[in-house]
């Protein structure tokens, strides 16, 4: 991509999205195009073919898409799978049929089966039976890979795919019912502090591990494969190493500044013991993230306090015991 490219950043307002802006910007790139969802709505395909066959878009990032935890997946999971396949069908076909040059679509950690090997390599995807908690979600998204690998197939479409690990940053979504484990986190822990509450309870013993990315770093990982990744094989994209939820609440909880104990409801389950993806498809590529677990959490903490602290009301049952 030149500075000049027309560039869709598709979700731009998203928690990828805005990073991917954001670093665009940062590049010296002046030629994006950026629809919210009240100008083009990606589930409707009349509109979604017309604004192709009108805008002469060269490369698509596909940032938009339906997300959300587990709660919210068990929930929606209708939303989640119509939502998905929806958007990613409209947009990958329609750019396809408009001339686009290339087009990024982005999968997810959780798409690979549920006992995967550690650290789970690309070629487990669908190499055992998945997760059920996220099903029509990983459905869907495991469709628009097929896809993006059958339009290269047989239409000569340079449609690649990466399957980012969790990711957290600014734009998230702090909804303690809907969102993801660590803005969750942020959550409980800033309205335990505001509440004056002297524990908060995590799920579960603390030991099981996982992997976060920074959005920024994954927003930069997105610009470098477009720049130098062509090929139907997935990549994965995160940071290379794992923590123990127990170390990223204290993290967390060092972040934000609240000054009670940590307890463990034990009698809730742990899930996976680990989570982790090889990385070393793209690490070969000469990627490496830049931001650190503890930079991270204290620049998201910073959007949330400016921008999400008060979308919710303080301290709910839930958050602080
Ligand atoms: N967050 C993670 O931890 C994570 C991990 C792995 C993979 N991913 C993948 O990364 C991508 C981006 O995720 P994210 O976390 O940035 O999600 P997000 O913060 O929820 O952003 C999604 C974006 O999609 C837009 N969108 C949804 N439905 C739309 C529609 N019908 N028409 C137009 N726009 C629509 C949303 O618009 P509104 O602002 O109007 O809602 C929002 O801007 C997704 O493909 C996701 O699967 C995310």
């Amino acid at each position: 991509m030149d500075r000049n490219s027309r560039i869709f950043v598709a979700g731009h307002r998203g928690l990828v999205g805005s990073a991917i802006l954001r670093r665009l910007t940062e590049a010296g790139h002046t030629n994006l195009v950026i629809r919210d969802r009240s100008q083009l709505d990606l589930t409707d395909q009349a509109a979604v073919r017309a604004f192709f066959d009108r805008e002469g878009i060269e490369h698509v990032i596909l940032a938009a898409a339906k997300v959300g935890g587990i709660l919210a997946n068990d929930r929606f999971g209708g939303d989640f799978i119509r939502d998905n396949l929806l958007i990613q069908t409209n947009v990958i076909d329609a750019a396809w049929r408009g001339g686009v040059k290339k087009l990024l679509f982005l999968g997810s950690s959780c798409l690979y089966p549920k006992h995967a090997e550690q650290p789970i390599k690309e070629g487990a995807l669908l190499s055992g039976p998945m997760e059920p908690s996220n099903k029509p979600y990983a459905v869907a998204k495991i469709a628009g890979i097929t896809m993006c690998q059958a339009y290269r197939r047989q239409y000569g479409f340079n449609a690649i795919c990466a399957m980012p690990s969790n990711l957290y940053g600014p734009g998230d979504h702090f909804d303690p019912e809907t969102s993801h484990a660590l803005p969750g986190m942020i959550r409980r822990f800033h309205d335990a502090k505001l509440a004056g509450a002297p524990t908060v309870t995590l799920w579960g013993t603390g030991t099981p591990r996982r992997e976060f990315l920074y959005a920024d770093d994954m927003a930069d990982a997105c610009l470098h494969l477009m720049d130098h990744y062509d090929s139907e094989e997935i990549i994965n994209v995160g940071p290379g190493d794992d923590i123990a939820i127990a170390d990223l609440a204290a993290s967390i909880r060092d972040t934000v500044g609240y000054p009670g104990t940590l307890t463990h409801d034990l009698s809730k389950p742990d899930g996976h013991p680990r989570k982790l993806m090889d990385v070393s498809r793209l690490f070969a590529t000469g990627w490496r993230p830049r931001v650190s677990l503890e930079e991270g959490l204290r620049r998201t903490y910073g959007w949330f306090l400016e921008n999400a602290a008060s979308a919710h009301p303080p301290a709910s049952k839930q958050a602080a015991e």
